[in-house]
Formats: structure tokens, sequence, C-alpha cells
């Protein structure tokens, strides 16, 4: 068993705090391997922005639970190294029982999430409360989730789009004691969130509901999950190199921005970091036909990745240069 304060990592309570008092939202960045979480270190240690190191259960299987634990740690090291001075949390994205997430807390993460969103209401308030329990017990901060996303992804499958009920929150957040609630206002997670044809036909995420929310619940950290905006200068390159990812649509930057307005304090981004790796990697390749030194594609997918990141912590998320006042 180890803590994460051994280990150099920040629960989020500090994070969120500061987010709502200035209207930002710290970015949440899931990683698989060594190349992204490098990325990652790099983009918000020079952009000075606070971070949320996410692990999914598909990335603890891809890549070993272990493994991930030590290259967060070695994140924090790094960031040191290079004299970075931002609060980096290591955070279970996604658990889905006490068990994983007592195990992820046990091993050094600072933060948990547990998705009780495709439970009955009852049992989800039941397993969070548990978690928040065991997590409080050793100042690690735990997020839950209200209402379901609609989505593609392997682990995170949900055919049908249930919109958080603002009449539920109050009671749910009072209940549980959780640290921050991830709702449900039309994001969904992977490449295809909205069945259009051109990006004009994107609606308008729900913003009414996220009001509601907001208005009862105060100045409380909103997480919102699914939230790239599926960047259409690598979707285009990835289709212009052999691939085929069609009428994939996100949400556009601009709600992301009006969101954090509204006291949303997390933003959850996996997918637009898959797509610029595979959109340079594809462009590599097929450039460089003789090339099969993966330093000479992951290195420059990386340096991508670092740019993407420091845009968005810039211009999306409002966490560039934030760093300074979560002390
Ligand atoms: O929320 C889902 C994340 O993008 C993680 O996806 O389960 O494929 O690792 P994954
Ligand atoms: P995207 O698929 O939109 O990147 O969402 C990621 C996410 O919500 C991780 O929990
Ligand atoms: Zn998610």
């Amino acid at each position: 068993m180890v803590s994460y304060k051994e280990l150099g990592f920040s629960n989020t309570k500090k994070m969120f705090k500061i987010a709502l008092e200035r209207e930002f939202a710290i970015p949440g960045y899931n990683i698989n391997n060594l190349e992204q979480l490098q990325a990652i270190i790099i983009g918000c240690g020079e952009s000075e922005s606070p971070v949320i190191i996410q692990i999914s259960q598909g990335a603890r299987v891809y890549a070993n639970q272990t493994m991930l634990r030590y290259l967060g740690q070695g994140g924090v090291e790094m960031a040191k190294e290079n004299g970075y001075s931002i609060p980096i949390a290591l955070h279970l994205d996604h658990g889905n029982s006490f068990e994983l997430a007592k195990s992820c807390i046990d091993s050094g993460f600072s933060s948990v999430m547990f998705d009780g969103s495709h439970l009955e209401y009852e049992e989800n308030i039941a397993i969070t409360r548990k978690v928040v329990e065991y997590a409080h017990e050793r100042d690690v901060t735990v997020e839950a989730e209200l209402g379901v996303l609609a989505g593609i992804e392997e682990h995170v499958k949900s055919d049908v789009h249930e919109y958080t009920d603002p009449d539920q929150v109050e009671d749910f957040v009072t209940r549980t004691e959780c640290d921050s609630l991830a709702i449900a206002i039309g994001t969904s997670h992977g490449a295809y969130k909205f069945k259009v044809e051109k990006v004009d036909d994107i609606p308008e995420l729900r913003f009414d509901i996220l009001q509601e929310v907001r208005k009862r619940l105060g100045k409380f950290p909103i997480v919102l999950h699914g939230s790239s905006s599926v960047l259409k200068e690598y979707v285009s390159i990835i289709n212009q190199y052999g691939g085929n990812l069609e009428k994939a649509f996100g949400i556009p930057e601009e709600q992301l921005r009006k969101a954090t307005q509204y006291g949303v304090s997390k933003i959850n981004i996996d997918t637009d970091g898959r797509l610029v790796f595979t959109a340079i990697i594809r462009k590599i390749l097929a450039e460089n036909p003789k090339e099969f030194d993966p330093r000479k594609y992951l290195g420059p997918a990386r340096q991508e990745l670092i740019e993407m990141i420091k845009r968005k912590n810039d211009i999306v998320l409002g966490s560039a240069g934030q760093a300074k006042y979560i002390k």
C-alpha cells in the first residue's frame, strides 16, 4: 500500500476550488502509453496548467496497472526535473466497482471515479458513498456520475442518452458526499458524437440542464466527459493517408469554453489525443515507407500532442497559467 502523497500527486480539492473561482476547467487527459504521458506532462508543464492524468480500465488492461502507476510517478519526477511547478492528480477513469477504486487508492491514485450512471439511482448512491468513505479517510477525492452518456467506447457503452435530471443532483451529492459530479448534457465518448452530415448541424449542449444543475448545487465542480472536439485537421490527415473516419464530429470548442462559465471544472479529453497520434503516424509512415524506427513516428506524434494540449489548455479550458494559484 502506498499513499499518493508519497508519490507527489495532488488530490483534486484545491484544483476544483480555484477552477470554480477563476472559471476554467482542469484537463482530464487519458494515457495508455509513455508518449501520451510525456506529452501531457510537457504540454501542461509548459502551459503551467494543473492536470488530471486519467487511467481507464482499458488502459489498465493494455499497459498493466502496476506499470501505469509507476509511469504516473515517473511523470511527477520528470515534471520536477523540467522545473514545472504544476499539481498533478492520478485518477481512475470510469471505475465500475468499489474493489477497483480501493485497489487504485491503495496503489497511489489521488482521485477515483466511480461510474454508477448505469445503475439504479439508490444503488449508484450506495456504492458511490462506500467509495467516498474509503477515499476520504485517505484524503483521496471522488468523482461520481449521474445521467448516461451515449458512446461507443469499448468499456463505456451506451446506446441511450439519458440527460441528468437536475432534480436529483442535490440529493445525490448530499448523500454521497462526492467531490465532483459528471453530468450528461449532450456530450458522448468517441469520435462519432452526433448523427449529423455537417458541422453546422451539430446541436448545442443542453446548457439549460447545466444551468439548472448549477442552481441546485451552487459552486460545485461539474465534470464533462466525452468532450473531445474531434479536431477536423487530424480527421482529414487520417482520411488522406488511408484512414476512413467519415462523419466524425465532436463538441465545438466555443461550447466547451462556455461550459466553464457555468461550473464545469473538469473536461475529459481522450479521443482528440488518439486522433493526433494516428494522424501523424499514418502520415509519416505513408511518406516514409522505409522507416521502421518507432522513435521516428512516435516522437513527432508526441510533439504534435504537446502542441494540441497547450492550445486546448490555453483557449478551450482556460487552464493555462493557472497552476500558480493552486498551492
Ligand atoms: O471514457 C473513456 C475513455 O476514452 C477511455 O476509453 O476505455 O477505451 O480506455 P477506453
Ligand atoms: P472523448 O472520447 O470525447 O475524448 O471523452 C473522453 C472521456 O470522457 C474520458 O473519460
Ligand atoms: Zn468518460
